[in-house]
This record gives C-alpha cells, sequence and structure tokens, in this order.
C-alpha cells in the first residue's frame, strides 16, 4: 500500500492506484464529463488581489463560542476535527478569557520587571524587539481541556466539544532568561509573578527554574503580530504547562521569594483529590491524542479505504509513540509520526485502515519520551475521583455506526 502511495507521487503508479480503487477506494472513478463542471464556470477574468488574505468562501469552519453565565462570553474552540497538519490557524485559535479582551496601543504598552533584582527594568514593545529572540513551536492548552470526560460520555460531544482547548502556534519572542539577566536577579529570588493588563490583572506565580529554562514573552504568533485575544502586544509563553499560566496582554514581572498564592492557583486551576485534599501547581500538562478524522459528527460515506488521523502531544516533551485501536481497545497498533516531531507542540499521527463496515470504536493513545502513556478514564478516575474540573487526558474514543456515524463513547 505505502509503496503504490509512493509511486503514485512520482506518476509511475498508475496500476497501483486502479487497483486500490477496485479495493474500494475514497475518490470516484474518472469519467470524461468529470472537467464539465469546472468548465461550465466559464473563463471570466479572476477575482483581485487584496492587502491582507481571506479564505475561500466556500470554507465555512469556525470556533465554538462556550456559553456562559455571564454576559460576555468568556471562551472559544478550536475546530480540531477540521483541520490539517500541526499548526492552528491564528485566526482559530481557542480562547479563554477572565475579564474580556483589552485593546490595547501597542505605543503606550509598557513592561515592568522588578522586585528582587538589581536594575528594575521598564520595556517598550519596540525596545523589546530590539533583544536577542527565538522562534519556536508550542502548544498552548487550557487545563480545563477535556473536562467533559470527567462525566460518561455523551454521544453527540464532537472534537472540538471535548479537545477544542488545545491550540499549536509557531511563537516568537524574547527569553525570560535573557531579560532577567539584563535586569540581575538577586540570590533570594525564587519564584516570578506575572502580571496581565486585563481588567482582573490576571496573576500566577512561576517557579524561577521554568522561567530561566524556556520562558519567552511573545510578540509574533505564526508570522504576524500576536492576535488581541492570545495578548497582544504581549504575553507570557510557557511552554508545556497550563495555558492559564501563560499570562496574556503581559506588564509586569516581578521576582519574589515564594509564591503568592493568587487566586489562579488558589480557588482555581487545583485539583481536588478523593481524600479531599487538592493538588495545587498542577502546571505540566500531562500526554494526550485524540483522532480528529474521523470524529465525531462525521460520517464515514461506506465500507472501504480511510486515513484515520490525529493530534498528539505533552507538556513533558516529545511525543514518543501513538497507538491507535480499531476495535475499541482490545489491540492497539502503532501509527505514522508525521515529522518533524517537536517537543512540547501538537504532532500529527496517520493510520491507514479499511473499514468493513461492521459497528466498532476508534481510539488512540499518546506515548511521550518521559513514558507517560495516556490512561483509560476509568484508570485515571480510579487515582484522581471525579471532583477535579481540570487535567483529564483520558483516552477518547469515537464509535462507528454501521450506518458510518460517528459517536462519541468511553473506552
Ligand atoms: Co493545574
Amino acid at each position: 500500500m505505502a509503496g503504490d502511495e509512493r509511486r503514485s507521487e512520482t506518476g509511475r503508479g498508475r496500476r497501483g492506484f486502479l487497483k486500490a480503487a477496485t479495493l474500494g477506494s475514497a475518490a470516484a472513478v474518472l469519467r470524461p464529463s468529470t472537467l464539465v463542471g469546472q468548465e461550465r464556470n466559464g473563463r471570466s477574468l479572476g477575482g483581485g488581489v487584496g492587502g491582507y488574505g481571506e479564505r475561500s468562501g466556500f470554507e465555512s469552519t469556525l470556533r465554538r463560542v462556550r456559553g456562559s453565565r455571564y454576559e460576555q462570553a468568556a471562551g472559544s474552540l478550536t475546530p480540531l476535527q477540521d483541520l490539517n497538519g500541526t499548526i492552528t490557524p491564528s485566526a482559530l485559535h481557542f480562547e479563554r478569557h477572565h475579564a474580556g479582551i483589552p485593546d490595547i496601543d501597542p505605543a503606550e504598552h509598557r513592561l515592568l520587571i522588578d522586585g528582587l533584582v538589581d536594575r528594575p527594568l521598564v520595556f517598550s514593545v519596540d525596545e523589546l524587539q530590539r533583544m536577542p529572540a527565538v522562534t519556536r513551536v508550542y502548544f498552548v492548552e487550557c487545563s480545563g481541556n477535556g473536562r467533559v470526560k470527567w462525566s460518561p460520555a455523551e454521544p453527540e460531544t464532537d472534537a472540538q466539544a471535548a479537545f477544542g482547548m488545545t491550540s499549536c502556534s509557531e511563537w516568537t519572542g524574547v527569553p525570560v532568561s535573557v531579560l532577567l539577566r539584563e535586569a540581575g536577579v538577586r540570590p533570594d529570588a525564587s519564584w516570578m509573578v506575572a502580571e496581565g493588563a486585563d481588567a482582573c490583572r490576571l496573576t500566577r506565580s512561576v517557579p524561577l527554574d521554568k522561567a530561566m529554562d524556556d520562558i519567552l514573552v511573545a510578540y509574533g504568533q505564526n508570522g504576524e503580530a500576536i492576535r488581541p485575544a492570545q495578548g497582544y502586544p504581549l504575553r507570557l509563553l510557557i511552554p508545556g504547562w497550563e495555558g492559564n499560566i501563560s499570562i496574556k496582554w503581559l506588564r509586569r514581572l516581578q521576582l519574589v521569594d515564594q509564591s503568592y498564592l493568587t487566586r489562579e492557583e488558589t480557588a482555581k486551576y487545583t485539583d481536588l483529590m478523593p481524600n479531599g485534599e487538592a493538588r495545587q501547581y498542577t502546571f505540566v500538562m500531562d500526554s494526550k491524542s485524540v483522532i480528529t478524522r474521523p470524529s465525531g459528527g462525521h460520517r464515514l460515506d461506506g465500507p472501504g479505504f480511510y486515513q484515520i488521523s490525529g493530534l498528539a502531544w505533552s507538556g513533558r516533551g516529545r511525543v514518543q509513540r501513538v497507538e491507535v485501536s480499531t476495535d475499541g481497545g482490545r489491540s492497539w497498533s502503532e501509527a505514522q509520526l508525521q515529522g518533524p516531531v517537536l517537543p512540547l507542540a501538537h504532532t500529527r499521527f496517520r493510520f491507514d485502515w479499511s473499514w468493513d463496515g461492521s459497528e466498532t470504536t476508534l481510539a488512540s493513545r499518546c506515548i511521550d519520551e518521559s513514558g507517560d502513556v495516556q490512561p483509560t478514564r476509568a484508570s485515571l478516575i480510579a487515582v484522581r475521583g471525579t471532583q477535579s474540573s481540570y487535567h483529564n487526558n483520558a483516552i477518547q474514543g469515537w464509535r462507528i455506526g454501521r450506518d458510518g456515524t460517528v459517536e462519541n463513547v468511553d473506552v
């Protein structure tokens, strides 16, 4: 099969293609009339150019805006089931806000670095853009992503509803370590308090080790300025950790000698365990994967070949392996990983499958380079109970009905 595909790409695989077609290929058989529909559009001059591009008018995928008990919607979900590759288009990056999106003039915006430093510093956005920068691909995931899996599966839940609070971008910015060395870190500093310029002044305590390791003050996303909903003009980007701590609209980094026990690390973003104690500072996002095609809401068009495809990621480093089950978790086979496999980034996996038309369940599980294996829902709940809201990385199942419908199911 793979050999036939390779020959097809070089134009010498016609025999292989025809053979595949007779076995029940996804493609329609070629007829002489195939181009007629395209000719009907005529040969009049096409559309003109524009200053800022738009997608085809035939494309309609959207972020789904999450309902809120408040007047203003506070979040939106990435339509993972409609995306290709690994990069989330900036316009489809999920959103989560705690006090709306501030409208910030970058010429007025400043970043203050103070506290336990030798030299407090203030940077304008222009001044930050003069500093040594790096560009890296990282996912950002809300720790509440997968929250629906704390409850038994509802058939109509799709990939977007279950997992749409993760997105992956190419981020450009200045390493925090560069800025902190410029300010001079005093020996008694052990935490960094990061504060946003939104109305709630969202504030989180960040361990200094991580700050000196790989955290960025980012101003670029997928080649252009960060979108307002993602923190324009500056955001903290903390790779692999729960999204809430990557403070958007960043305006202050204060070095301190302890965690500041802010609202977002006490009342929220903690995990209540069965014994009544709460896990706190659960920063790292565990290994996770989801099949995005086919997934909930899709409908298979009869038996035959389908390439199963999905996303895997881990806050502990690279995805080492993804396994796919096409029999409800009874057996597992290794999927192909689309390279390059980057640490702390979405990784695309693919698995060739021929559906025989019978009812079955598809599932995937991620194993990361630390050895962390994505658990079943039952084994996760056996340890964590069901009082948590955050950090659910249970295996996702999709039941394929005889009629080709795809529904959410627990594995
Ligand atoms: Co957490």
